[in-house]
């Protein structure tokens, strides 16, 4: 196992460009299950998790050709349903391949995808709005067996006590696509990463309105055709760089990003005393005074995202003064709080808010990556701290940033890999 080691304190210059967002493309693979036909997406991120998700399109009867950014989903014409608690237990995202295989042949056998480190992570919503399409569903030895004659359309509501759900509101989305009738779905989620699905799924031929706002009409089709897409740019992978910036006090220009997918975080930094420029498709982030503190509450989109909330947290570590971190997405999401107390950051939990007491300067010290987003605070943290940071257990953060370590030693860091 490799670990990350930082000899941290050195100020980030440069450019640095931004791969396809993760959270799309998961989702946009699994909805290629809706079609025979060939498609083409492109801006595809090499992680892990897309990895793994064209292993599961392979096991389900896929075939799968990958080079460089683009990947070639095609027909094998020996379709599968059946997809495999070995592979949906090492990736959440794996279980939206249920609406698809569910609309497409009517019936599915999905592996429950269980809890992880961030929280229990249920799936209810997503058996609700299946269900509300007229699908008969057990669970049996840890899989959802589910079958429909014909799904039909209706009105449903999808909010939960967090919320709307990203990936309960896609499955229901693909699978409602190939229902018979008129879908709607209320309090669905309007994550950039939603409208990027929705739009793909447009392009294969699905009547589709409403995406990006809380209620998304679907009116049923009989098939859906192959299509060519683009991945939206990662937003958290641009947020995580915007950090490096100010935790650096550096001066980075982060290319291929959309801005209007990044306004709370934006809001948020610029409130603490940051100064970012935005041209065309890319952001200049860079200090001229001291941050203070703020205090940050993540929600649902459009509001503070809950995956930038480690990351923030790192930086509000080194700003002086009082803050306070709500998390309201998922409750059990401080994992990485030991750890950078670890590095001499002064954090206290109080259940789910974080109350940070901002110091001059961290010191480098061996931490664990926890899980993707706290790995990332680890790294962020050991850039801004003085000595060496080793983080162990990378692999969570090779699920989620393609090429960090090559972006970041680009910038100027001292960063390198190291066997364990
Ligand atoms: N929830 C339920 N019931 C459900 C589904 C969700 O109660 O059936 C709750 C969750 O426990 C949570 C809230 O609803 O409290 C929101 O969870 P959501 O379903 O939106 O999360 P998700 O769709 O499983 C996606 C991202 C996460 C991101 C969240 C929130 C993907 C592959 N994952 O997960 O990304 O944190 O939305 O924005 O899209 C990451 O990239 O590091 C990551 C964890």
């Amino acid at each position: 196992m490799d670990n990350l080691v930082i000899e941290g304190g050195k100020r980030l210059t440069g450019e640095v460009t931004v791969s396809g967002a993760k959270n799309s493309v998961l989702p946009i693979m699994a909805a290629t299950l809706l079609t025979d036909e060939t498609c083409i997406i492109k801006g595809v991120p090499i992680l892990r998790d897309t990895n793994t998700m064209l292993r599961i399109l392979r096991s389900l009867g896929k075939g799968v050709e990958m080079s460089r950014d683009t990947v070639n989903i095609t027909s094998t014409r020996n379709n599968k349903t059946f997809a495999d608690y070995k592979l949906v237990s090492t990736m959440r995202a794996s279980f939206c391949v249920l609406g698809p295989l569910l609309g497409k042949f009517k019936k599915a056998e999905v592996s429950l995808p269980g809890g992880c480190v961030i929280g229990i992570r249920p799936v209810d919503l997503h058996l609700k709005g299946i269900k509300a399409l007229g699908a008969d569903i057990s669970i049996v030895s840890g899989y959802v067996v589910a079958k429909a004659k014909q799904l039909k359309g209706t009105t449903m509501y999808l909010g939960g006590i967090c919320g709307s759900s990203v990936l309960a509101t896609d499955n229901v989305m693909m699978a409602a696509t190939l229902a018979k009738g008129k879908t709607v779905i209320e309090s669905a989620a309007c994550e950039p990463e939603v409208a990027d699905l929705a739009n793909f799924l447009i392009k294969m031929g699905a009547k589709i309105k409403g995406h990006g706002t809380p209620i998304i009409e679907i009116e049923g089709v009989k098939q859906l055709h192959g299509a060519i897409h683009n991945i939206i740019p990662d937003r958290i992978e641009a947020g995580t760089f915007i950090v490096a910036a100010l935790i650096t006090k550096g001066d980075i220009l982060i290319k291929n990003v959309c801005h209007a997918h990044l306004g709370a975080l934006i809001d948020k930094l610029q409130e603490a005393g940051a100064y970012i420029t935005k041209t065309d498709s890319s952001v200049r982030v860079r200090l001229k005074r001291n941050l203070k503190p703020v205090n940050v509450t993540t929600l649902p989109y459009p509001g503070f995202p809950t995956d930038m909330q480690a990351q923030v947290m790192s930086l509000m570590s080194v700003t002086p003064g009082i803050s306070l971190i709500t998390e309201k997405i998922y409750p059990d999401r401080f994992m990485h709080v030991a750890e950078l107390n670890r590095m001499g950051a002064r954090i206290q939990r109080e259940g789910a808010h974080a109350i940070v007491e901002g110091t001059k300067q961290l010191s480098g010290a061996p931490v664990m990556a926890s899980d993707l987003r706290a790995s990332a605070s680890l790294v962020l943290a050991g850039l801004a701290a003085q000595g060496k940071t080793t983080v162990a257990r990378i692999y969570h953060l090779e699920r989620g940033y393609e090429n960090l370590e090559q972006k970041f030693l680009t910038l100027g860091a001292r960063i390198w890999r190291k066997k364990e």
